[in-house]
């Protein structure tokens, strides 16, 4: 096979490469001051990733600053649910608000016709980061999971409990099944749009997985992301798909033997040797730092990216984090970071 310019696409198609490539999961965003610049000239959150000028600016921001492998395209998984026609808003210091829907009829309301024509923004900006990235860095596609996007949709924002959406979920489970059937079928549209763009990877994060309970985890979280997955590779067939399972633990190896997931990102509990022994060889490795030692630096971050490095550079890895760049976090930690990944030996 070919060898694959760019090292995020290398390694996720398990060819060798020179050393891990590296991205991170919410580069780009509040702990970058000239984000919080763009961020400060748009009213609302939604705006920004809705013009394609700004969100492919931000979405370049951390790629013009650090040495990382791939871009990922600045927008949000409640996207989905906004262009269903559900009130969306983003609220400072809240986080997302959404008006929760709780039955069926709520349900049949919502309506995906207009899908392409809303989202259309999003293609827009993949366009415009693809014409200006550079050769040997990728562009990263994304959307949320259904079960993960229903949490958001039910519980009318961030939840610790998921009281409304698993008590519908697991007491009335056909009566929630036609939820998450369109949201797959919308899922699976706006990554096929995503790659017809140009997005050379796709994403797709199940944040909330691990609060569903072992009897209800394939129905909900497995085999919803399977037939999103067959669909968007029926289209699509070379596009390598990353699945973010977050907190699934062991759970995480029904997406090492999916057909068609090129790679798991794993969250910062995932057991390290387990995962090099059971998941590395079905599938690529990403992330698992806990993005508290990106927002530490110094020391304590290098060695805990050396025992990462130990434990999956051997094999087919994306250095990453277990979950989002916290807002905290220095930029400059960044930078450290990409140069450490950078000159590491294996
Ligand atoms: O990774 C990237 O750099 C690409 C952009 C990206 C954002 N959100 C931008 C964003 C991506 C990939 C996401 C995914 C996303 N969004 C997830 C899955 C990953 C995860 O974090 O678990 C989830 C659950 C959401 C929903 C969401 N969006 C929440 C809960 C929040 C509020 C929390 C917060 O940090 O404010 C958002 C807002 C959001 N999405 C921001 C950014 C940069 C901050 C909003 C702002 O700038 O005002």
């Amino acid at each position: 096979m070919a060898h694959d310019r760019k090292r995020l696409l290398a390694a996720l198609n398990r060819e060798t490469v020179d050393r891990p490539p590296i991205w991170l999961m919410r580069q780009a965003g509040r702990y970058l001051p000239e984000y919080r610049a763009v961020r400060a000239k748009v009213g609302g959150f939604l705006e920004l990733c809705y013009d394609p000028g700004l969100a492919a600016e931000v979405t370049l921001q951390p790629l013009r600053r650090f040495a990382l492998d791939a871009a990922i395209i600045f927008s949000d998984i409640l996207v989905i649910p906004h262009a269903l026609g559900q009130n969306v808003a983003f609220r400072e210091g809240e986080g997302p608000v959404l008006e929760a829907i709780g039955g069926e009829a709520e349900i049949a309301r919502l309506d995906g016709a207009d899908l392409g024509a809303r989202l259309a923004p999003v293609y827009e900006a993949i366009r415009r980061v693809r014409a200006e990235l550079d050769a040997e860095r990728a562009l990263i596609g994304f959307a949320g999971a259904p079960w993960t996007i229903a949490t958001y949709m039910v519980e009318g924002g961030t939840s610790r409990e998921f009281a409304a959406v698993k008590g519908w979920a697991l007491a009335r489970p056909d009566s929630f099944a036609p939820l998450i059937g369109l949201l797959e079928r919308a899922i699976a549209d706006h990554l096929i749009a995503q790659v017809e763009a140009g997005a050379e990877v796709l994403q797709i994060f199940d944040s909330w997985a691990g609060a569903l309970p072992e009897g209800a985890f394939d129905r909900w979280c497995v085999e919803p992301i399977g037939r999103i997955v067959a669909r968007v590779k029926a289209a699509a067939p070379a596009v390598p798909i990353v699945v973010f399972p977050r907190l699934a633990g062991t759970r995480y190896e029904a997406f090492a033997a999916m057909e068609g997931v090129s790679a798991v990102s794993l969250d910062q509990t995932a057991a390290r040797s387990w995962a090099a022994d059971r998941l590395q060889p079905r599938v690529a490795i990403q992330g698992n730092m806990d993005p508290v030692y990106l927002a530490a630096g110094g020391e304590a971050m290098e060695r805990e990216a050396e025992n990462i490095l130990r434990a999956f550079g051997g094999g087919p890895f994306v250095f990453n984090l277990g979950h989002g760049v916290m807002q905290a976090t220095p930029p400059e930690n960044v930078g450290a970071l990409c140069d450490f990944v950078a000159s590491w030996k294996r």
